[in-house]
């Protein structure tokens, strides 16, 4: 086998009816479905590095290495700042063990679509995001969805037409997508876009009828959480409103999915705005209390409550579990929102993206 250089890339998504909960924590199933928004810019960008496994083919694992370091060659093609990600040791066990699982999965789903799977190799993996960690900006979406893609292209012996069949044929990023969702739930709605449904244990695109979209990330923290998301997901069924909530959130899914195809976007604003309250009130309520809310997030959702329960068409307002507000908007209104936003937040405080397609092969 050869040598093989590549680099990839995945965006995170932002959730308007959030995972939150899960009925099997091994798997990442969730309670209830939910659907995301893609990004684009705002993404984990991967190089990788396949050598031919230094145990030949005398068996045993071969070697993965992950480094946060800055992968060469993307200064020039990511835009904005990158940031190198913190791993802990136990981050990073998590995620050598996720490799090791796409390495095993990929061995069955490359044959299914005619494209021949090498598993001996040795693997060197660096990466680097395009916004700051763990401040509610789902950097596990991203990161995990960008792992898969590296780790299932590196095992196609003909890395050409994986690049083909990952273009054409999306049945095989639904496959690798149900396997990134084993290594974090979230990753799963990032290998489409831009809309995505997660069901039970697949994701994939749904249609919109909407304006061309901008999103934007006030950002009032970049602290890293106390309580993550996976400590997060068993928190909430302690809460006295968790009951009923499955069904609640599947009832108010359907109505989003069909303000998101008749364009509706009042309708897709106030379902959530009260999706993401909802979500936070089981953190508030669980039995060990806890909040991903700074002073400045009150501050602002203070500050957009009135817009949403009053404008005819309000902006599209929502948190993921971090203290930062993701606001979207037609793209038309962007600068008058932008101009608004750094107004009342500081231009500093302002992450800028749109809605984009899913994880992608960036360089043959
Ligand atoms: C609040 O996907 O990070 O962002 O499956 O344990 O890795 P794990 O959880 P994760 O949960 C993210 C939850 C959320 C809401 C959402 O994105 O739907």
């Amino acid at each position: 086998m050869n040598s093989l250089k590549r680099l990839v890339r995945a965006p995170s998504n932002i959730a308007l009816i959030k995972y939150m909960g899960k009925t099997d924590a091994g798997a990442n199933l969730p309670e209830n479905s939910s659907l995301s928004m893609t990004l684009d810019a705002l993404s984990t960008w991967v190089a990788f590095e396949r050598t031919p496994s230094a145990k030949g083919s005398s068996g045993g694992s071969s070697q993965i290495l992950l480094l946060p370091e800055l992968p060469a060659g993307i200064a020039g093609i990511a835009s904005g700042v990158l940031r190198l990600p913190h791993l802990s040791a136990a981050g990073r066990a998590k995620v050598i063990r996720h490799v090791e699982r796409v390495k095993t999965a990929a061995s069955e789903i490359l044959p299914a679509f005619g494209l021949r799977a090498h598993t001996e190799f040795d693997l060197v993996l660096r990466s680097a995001n395009t916004f700051p960690e763990a401040s509610g900006i789902a950097s596990s979406a991203s990161s995990f969805a960008a792992i898969t893609l590296a780790t299932a292209l590196a095992c196609a012996a003909d890395t050409e037409a994986f690049e083909r069949a990952w273009s054409t044929q999306v049945e095989l990023k639904r496959a690798f997508a149900r396997v990134s969702r084993q290594g974090s739930g979230s990753s799963c709605r990032s290998f489409e876009g831009p809309w995505v449904l997660w069901e039970g244990e697949g994701a994939h695109a749904v249609e919109a009828t909407l304006p061309e979209l901008s999103h934007f990330v006030i950002l009032i923290s970049e602290e890293t959480k106390t309580v993550s998301s996976s400590e997060a997901h068993l928190r909430v069924k302690t809460s006295p409103l968790w009951s009923g909530r499955p069904e609640r959130v599947e009832r108010r899914l359907e109505k989003l999915r069909a303000a998101l195809s008749q364009g509706d976007l009042a309708t897709i604003a106030r379902l959530s705005w009260t999706e993401a309250w909802e979500m936070h009130s089981l953190f508030h309520t669980s039995e060990e209390p806890f909040s991903y809310w700074k002073a400045g997030t009150i501050d602002a959702l203070h500050w957009f409550a009135p817009m949403i329960l009053t404008q005819p068409i309000p902006p599209i307002v929502t948190l993921d579990a971090g203290p930062n507000i993701h606001v979207i908007v037609p793209r038309t209104e962007a600068d008058a929102w932008r101009a608004n936003l750094h107004g009342r937040f500081g231009v500093s405080a302002l992450l800028e993206d749109r809605p984009g397609s899913g994880a992608q092969v960036v360089s043959s």
